[in-house]
């Protein structure tokens, strides 16, 4: 187990992703909210800031449990940190030191660079730097702009990188960081999806006993994946509700349901279509939408839920981004990114949280699934939104408007699928807009709604890019829905990037 110490830097994340793909377990923790007890943890990084190391409210924290005693990597801030406060000089950079660098130098002998040569590309990031080391200080790699490129301190396991590691220009952060945890610190590399499973299985048994538990399904990967692992430890005990809101792909709310039943969930599958559609009925503005959906499932939930006696536990799909998110060091220009798991328990539910997959980034929890036996088309389907179609209909919504954009969606989805491109993009959809435009079919003229295509590559939603798909393939799409879906004349195809724009158009 590594400790991630994050002082609010926007690679934290990325440090914790290395690390879990060398099979090893980390966690992050704020830099002010160390753990008590450091006797689970077998060495410790100290992540990047946006702070200077020299401001008076940047992080300064007291590291006496930690230095000699564990194996200690220091990054960028880090590094600085340690140099300042221990004889080094730090100060701002005369020179740009931003983006690749080559490491010019490389001290012979050491551990912490075997198997890396002279020349390795490095990522830096930093507008201070260290002018000179600590006494205590031995310099290991410099570039041509930074002489202090690497460091470690004699007498302790202890070791300093400008660079990052963690960013993918630098084209052997991987192996560093291998050099650091497995030969230097010794670190296991145990941490595998079978592993997480057998683990959290005994500590979900022990957590929730013989109690019930309730979990809402939505078809998603990450309540898919927490649905199957309860019910592997807690088997009859978990049940699951998954709730129709009518905006739901065409025919998924059946597909999905017959596929649950099929893993042996108990699971209960209420169609509240007519519900959410009535509250809706003449809601134009987004937000509104949301809200609407939002109150509306809790109420159907609570129904649900309340016909269930003796329930201890709500089970959510919460995954370690989301966690991470809640308590993340808000640095001086940090923005704070609302989301839509952590938090969104209504009081009267009462009920304990339990969250399964809460220690695990996205692509783990797809191995997990996969571990679990979970079909790859589920575990592979692309991200969805909670609101659903709602919020890809600009404007009000009407029953006959879900069903265009059912049907739209369906035949640009099933395309993908069907031409090999689903697995390439990201995430894909149709939007309906509030536009009538002019067309002729046949000797008549049409007036009727444009559809857009929307299809993203991305890693995590923050960023996007629009998806280059092959011409024929959208001449292809457009001609089916437009001879097909009755409502639609126009077909328009969406070349925006996140930012500026964002991926959905509500
Ligand atoms: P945006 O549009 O913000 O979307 O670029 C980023 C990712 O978040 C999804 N999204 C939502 N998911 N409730 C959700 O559960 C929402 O209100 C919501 N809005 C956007 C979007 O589909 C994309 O994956």
């Amino acid at each position: 187990n590594v400790l991630i110490l994050d002082f609010g830097s926007q690679y934290t994340q990325l440090i914790a992703r290395r690390v879990r793909e060398l099979h090893i377990f980390c966690e992050i923790f704020p830099y002010n909210q160390l753990p008590e007890d450091l006797s689970s943890f077998k060495a410790v990084i100290l992540s990047g800031s946006p702070f200077s190391v020299r401001a008076e409210d940047a992080p300064h924290p007291d590291l006496s449990q930690i230095r000699g005693k564990l194996p200690l990597l220091a990054v960028c801030y880090g590094a600085q940190y340690l140099a300042h406060f221990n004889g080094g000089e730090v100060a701002p950079s005369a020179t740009r030191e931003y983006g690749r660098a080559n490491l010019t130098y490389i001290k012979d002998d050491e551990d912490f660079f075997e198997e890396i040569a002279l020349n390795s590309q490095v990522w830096m990031s930093h507008s201070d730097t260290i002018k000179s080391l600590p006494p205590q200080g031995i310099r290991l790699a410099s570039t041509k702009d930074v002489e202090n490129a690497a460091y470690r301190l004699e007498g302790e396991p202890t070791y300093a990188i400008q660079f990052h590691p963690e960013v993918y220009h630098s084209i052997d952060g991987k192996q560093l960081l291998e050099n650091f945890l497995v030969k230097i610190a010794q670190v296991p590399q145990n941490f595998t999806p079978n592993a997480f499973v057998e683990d959290i299985v005994v500590e979900l048994r022990e957590k929730v006993q013989n109690d019930k538990v309730v979990l809402g399904l939505s078809g998603g990967v990450d309540s898919t994946v927490a649905a199957v692992l309860l019910h592997k430890a807690i088997g009859k005990n978990l049940y699951c509700i998954f709730v129709n809101n009518g905006l739901l792909r065409k025919n998924e709310f059946e597909n999905v349901l017959l596929q649950y039943q099929g893993m042996g969930l108990n699971v209960k599958g209420v169609d509240a279509s007519a519900r959410f559609l009535t509250a809706l009925e003449g809601i134009s503005d987004p937000e509104t939408k949301r809200k609407t959906i939002g109150r509306v499932f809790i109420e159907v939930f609570d129904d649900e839920a309340q016909q269930l006696t003796d329930v201890k536990w709500l089970a959510q799909g919460t995954i370690y981004p989301d966690v991470i998110e809640s308590v993340s060091v808000k640095g001086p220009s940090a923005t704070i990114k609302s989301h839509h798991n952590v938090g969104g328990l209504p009081d009267f539910m009462k009920l304990k949280i339990v969250e399964p997959l809460r220690m695990l980034f996205k692509d783990e929890v797809r191995r997990v699934g996969a571990s679990l036996g979970i079909d790859a088309e589920l575990l592979g389907r692309h991200p969805f939104p909670g609101p659903g179609l709602s919020i890809r209909i600009l404007g009000d919504i009407t029953p006959e408007k879900v069903r265009i954009l059912q049907e739209v969606d369906a035949l640009f989805i099933d395309g993908l699928k069907a031409h090999g491109l689903y697995d390439k993009v990201w995430q894909a959809g149709a939007i309906l807009l509030p536009v009538n435009s002019v067309g002729v079919m046949g000797d008549e003229r049409t007036y009727e709604k444009v559809v857009a295509l929307r299809a993203v590559e991305s890693t995590d939603g923050m960023t996007a890019d629009w998806v280059h798909l092959p011409y024929d393939f959208l001449m292809k799409i457009s001609n089916e829905i437009i001879n097909k879906v009755r409502g639609v004349n126009r077909v328009v195809y969406d070349i925006s990037s996140k930012p500026p724009a964002t991926i959905e158009w509500e």
